[in-house]
């Protein structure tokens, strides 16, 4: 059995230092560590990871390392892989399988190695890992206890398995924790995807016209974001409540078709699938700029595009330029994969310092319970707020607490006007 697959052993260095670095900024999961260290919580298990292989997610092997577990882990994007970070972790025992730049049929390959590793509990982020256990190695199944899920798009595709009675083992949705997606998908996304698009291309956003494609959690922080910079920013929707926020929020609302002749720079973060297709490139500007900060690389149809392409140039890195029939160019960043993830270092560390509090806390809630019956859950109330709580310390900003009067006040309903 491989002990591990990384690019090169030799950047492990460096990697220690990106972790250092991260580290610094995650008090909560710092905090997680110490306890996990004296207690052990995790004494014994393994866990398989299906995760950006980042300096973040470092931080978070590094708790549960301390808390006794072994950790195989491969990442869950073929261009996410920080490959000084896999270095590290390969040189701290972790059965790390993860390099930047693999085909799919790298990545499945180094998913399957996790499986390998015979883990209790499962980790992901996008459901790969759990889709791989589900249909090519349902060996594993009877040896897992539960597993955890990073995001929205894995918890969608998960509980169309529970629906469809697919689902064999019990998942907690991390990402539907508030102090998960709340922060992350809409402060770690809206400002990594703007970090992504600026590196890649490094243009002025102000005056630009910024299309954003999706109103969610993550769609609201890239627009958020991008107004912050200078952008005029358009916002497209199918749902009418999210389209009616976007109004609200001082954005122009309109559909793809009349956004594709004016955008300058188009962001897609909706999880779904080809938001972007034939008919809006066609009418799209010559120097249009496309990005995707959805989950996977189906947001912008890479094949309409192609068909629509004579010639495709790789201009610098994550830059690619597609030159159509007439003679205008298109730009894709980071071959239409998460752009944050890919052209930048993803969520900055102080924001997946609770969502990482969040997976670790869970993975430990799944350990010390009975087996549970094979659905979605919620992350439990008692550790979102925890998660909050300690933020707030680590900020050192302090809240008041509720007087007995109040406690009673909101308790009763015979109080009314008085
Ligand atoms: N880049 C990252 O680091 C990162 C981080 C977190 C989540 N994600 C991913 O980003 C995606 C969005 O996540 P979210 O939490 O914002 O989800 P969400 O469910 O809050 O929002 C998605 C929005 O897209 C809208 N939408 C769907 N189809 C559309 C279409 N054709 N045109 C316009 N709008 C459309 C929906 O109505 C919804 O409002 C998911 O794939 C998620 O997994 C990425």
């Amino acid at each position: 059995m491989e002990r591990f697959k990384v690019k090169d052993t030799a950047l492990a260095a460096k990697g220690h230092m990106q972790i250092e670095w991260a580290s610094k900024h995650m008090p909560v999961l710092n905090q997680i560590r110490k306890r996990f260290e004296k207690e052990k919580p995790l004494k014994g298990l393994t866990l398989g990871a299906c995760l950006h292989v980042t300096k973040e997610t470092a931080v978070l092997v590094d708790a549960f390392l301390a808390g006794g577990a072994k950790v195989a882990l491969c990442g869950s994007n073929p261009l996410s892989t920080q490959d000084d970070v896999a270095a590290a972790l390969a040189e701290k025992g972790v059965k790390v399988f993860a390099w930047r730049g693999q085909t799919t049929e790298e990545y499945y390959w180094c998913v399957e190695r996790v499986v390998d590793q015979n883990p209790v509990i499962t980790l992901d982020d996008g459901a790969d890992l759990v889709g791989t256990i589900h249909s090519k190695r349902t060996e594993a199944l009877s040896r897992i206890k539960g597993g955890t899920e990073e995001t929205t798009t894995g918890v969608l595709r998960l509980r169309a398995m529970e629906k469809s009675g697919a689902l064999k083992y019990a998942i907690i949705a991390v990402n539907d924790a508030y102090t998960k997606y709340l922060f992350d998908n809409r402060y770690g996304t809206g400002q990594s995807t703007i970090d992504g698009i600026l590196r890649a291309t490094n243009i002025l956003l102000a005056g630009k016209n910024f299309v954003v494609c999706g109103y969610g959690w993550c769609a609201r922080g890239i627009a958020q974001r991008a107004r912050g910079m200078g952008a005029n920013v358009i916002v497209t929707e199918v749902n009418p409540l999210r389209a009616l926020e976007a109004a609200m929020d001082g954005f122009r609302v309109m559909p793809i078709t009349e956004a594709a002749p004016i955008g300058d720079i188009f962001v897609t973060s909706t999880g779904n699938v080809s938001v972007i297709r034939k008919e809006h490139m066609q009418k799209m500007k010559d120097g249009a700029i496309l990005a995707n900060s959805g989950h996977f690389n189906v947001e912008i149809s890479i094949k309409d595009l192609e068909e629509l392409a004579v010639s495709r140039r790789n201009i610098r890195q994550n830059l690619d330029e597609y030159t159509l029939k007439d003679g205008r160019k298109l730009y894709l960043l980071a071959e239409g994969r998460l752009v944050n993830l890919a052209a930048a270092e993803g969520h900055p560390s102080e924001v997946m310092d609770m969502s990482f509090a969040n997976q670790a806390l869970c993975v430990e809630y799944l350990a010390k319970s009975e087996k549970m019956p094979p659905k979605v859950y919620s992350v439990p109330k008692e550790i979102d707020e925890a998660v909050a709580r300690l933020k707030l310390e680590a900020m050192r900003i302090k809240i008041d607490e509720l007087t007995e009067e109040q406690k009673k006040y909101l308790a009763t309903w015979e109080m009314g006007t008085t």
